[in-house]
């Protein structure tokens, strides 16, 4: 972020902080609790995220040659590996003999070729069909016919990104045009993976991207973790459709008033988070950032992937201890928010509400539903 505009943005919440106001939209919102519920919605919405770019893994466990990663929370199978050139490759994981899984394991390193465990047909790292048992038994089949199907995929801010359907040459540049200056300029593109952890929870996978695009919540759901920390509900929204742009301000933001913006980090007086739409949100914290993603796995049911950016490996215990210590804190706060979401779906079953209400500082809530809606509109 060029140094114009951190100072644009701390000025807005200087502005806030001595005001003790935050950013609001004109209006209150709401949506039907039938979207957290219904399976016919659910059904287009996981269609929609199967035509969209996912984030599916991190960039940090496919460096080097041969690192492999599979991926299943789409409810598709993929593969993802760096070929012996170098390039980021994506396949749907599925042998094209019968269609048995092709890799099994959720990941590893020095592959030079993957054998299908059903029948052992064989690929090399380009998808490229090499070897069939028993070859004379399939005389005549199009071989080419037989590679691996290829999705469009690219790396960012530390992250790779999938389509997950077959498509050919997808602008993913254009759909991050909105966030990347920001994001490649937090350094996230060379930082990599710690603690990364996947988590089943018994809600709808919207009510978890709700928990992390407003601070309304954080005195009360975060009272002994990490309220402490931020000012009470001031923050700094901005709409970058489909995807939104909020800073969490803390309470050390009250010495901006006094003291100005000039030449401050934007980073030592609260957190910026980016929702990048479907499913990914990354938080951008002092000395790293985390990143979570959600897939919804039923009407009542999504897991939530992530882990933390941090600069590089830790080379020490005490390095890794204090990682380990950070990041931790993420993940505790987040596991409030997780009971929150399913205490809520299990609210939306009881028939106590017809509507959530998203109040005017709750706006990036109200502007997710309706890139979603429109999204939905736009391909139904
Ligand atoms: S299904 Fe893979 S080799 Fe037969
Ligand atoms: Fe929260």
């Amino acid at each position: 972020m060029q140094p114009a505009q951190q100072a644009a943005w701390l000025d807005r919440v200087r502005s806030h902080m001595a005001a003790r106001t935050t950013d609001m939209a004109e209006d209150v919102a709401r949506v039907d609790v039938a979207r957290y519920i219904d399976p016919q919605r659910l059904t287009a919405e996981q269609a929609l995220l199967r035509r969209s770019p996912i984030a599916v893994t991190f960039a940090s466990k496919l460096a080097k040659p041969g690192d492999y990663v599979t991926h299943d929370l789409l409810g598709l199978p993929i593969l993802l590996l760096r070929d012996t050139a170098g390039q980021l490759q994506a396949f749907l994981n599925v042998c094209r003999h019968r269609g048995a899984k092709l890799v099994w394991d959720r990941g590893g390193c020095g592959k030079r070729a993957f054998t299908c465990p059903y029948h052992a047909w064989s690929y090399d790292l380009t998808g490229k069909l090499r070897g069939i048992p028993h070859e004379a038994g399939f005389a005549g089949i199009d071989r080419a016919q037989h590679n691996l199907v290829r999705l469009p995929v690219a790396q960012a801010f530390g992250l790779v990104f999938v389509l997950p359907e077959p498509h050919d040459g997808y602008d993913f540049s254009g759909f991050l045009a909105g966030v990347r200056e920001d994001l490649e300029s937090f350094g996230l593109g060379s930082h990599v993976l710690h603690d990364e952890r996947e988590i089943g929870l018994k809600c709808n996978w919207k009510v978890v991207i709700e928990g992390g695009l407003e601070t309304y919540h954080v005195p009360f759901a975060h009272k002994t973790t990490i309220a402490p920390m931020f000012a009470d509900n001031v923050a700094v929204a901005d709409r970058l459709d489909p995807h939104a742009r909020l800073y969490f301000t803390k309470r050390n933001a009250a010495e901006l008033v006094e003291q100005g913006v000039e030449g401050r980090n934007l980073r030592d007086y609260g957190n910026p988070l980016y929702y990048i739409f479907p499913n990914l949100i990354i938080l951008v914290q002092p000395d790293h950032a985390t990143v979570m993603t959600v897939f919804p796995q039923g009407t009542d049911a999504c897991s939530v992937h992530g882990g933390a950016l941090i600069p590089q490996p830790p080379a020490t215990e005490k390095a890794e201890a204090y990682w380990d210590r950070n990041v931790k804190i993420f993940w505790d706060a987040l596991d409030e928010d997780f009971q929150m979401g399913q205490a809520i779906q299990a609210g939306f079953r009881s028939g106590a509400n017809t509507h959530v209400t998203f109040g005017r500082f709750e706006q990036a809530c109200a502007w997710f539903h309706d890139s979603l809606d429109r999204r939905l509109a736009a391909t139904s």
